[in-house]
């Protein structure tokens, strides 16, 4: 299957602070973080219940689901606390100039 790559939004709204979140067409939520000079997408729905990672709390390279607290790495996507049951899935990602991209499948 070719790959696509989709604009997810703008370098400049996206700060360590501030992840952004984005929605593929017909599909998944998807958060995307900076961490230092590196962006991530992570799956976005806490495995757990309904929760949007994204407002959590980013410390570092973690982020704790707003809900129940869970805890996820950004790089990874890797369940570093209960109760959030398993890892998240992770997408690529990329800059091209100033714009965010994601591959979808
Ligand atoms: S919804 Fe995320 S820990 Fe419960």
């Amino acid at each position: 299957m070719a790959e696509q790559w989709r604009c997810a939004g703008h370098a400049g709204d996206l700060s360590e602070d501030s992840p952004i979140e984005y929605k593929i067409e017909g599909g998944a939520e998807v958060g995307i973080y900076r961490v230092g000079d590196e962006l991530y997408a992570l799956e976005n729905v806490c495995p757990h219940a309904y929760a949007l990672l994204t407002q959590g709390f980013v410390d570092g390279d973690m982020v704790e689901c707003p809900l129940h607290e869970a805890v996820f790495h950004i790089p990874t996507g890797k369940c570093l606390k209960e109760p959030g049951g398993r890892d998240l899935k992770t997408y690529a990602v990329r800059l091209a100039g100033e714009e965010i991209q994601i591959k979808v499948e």
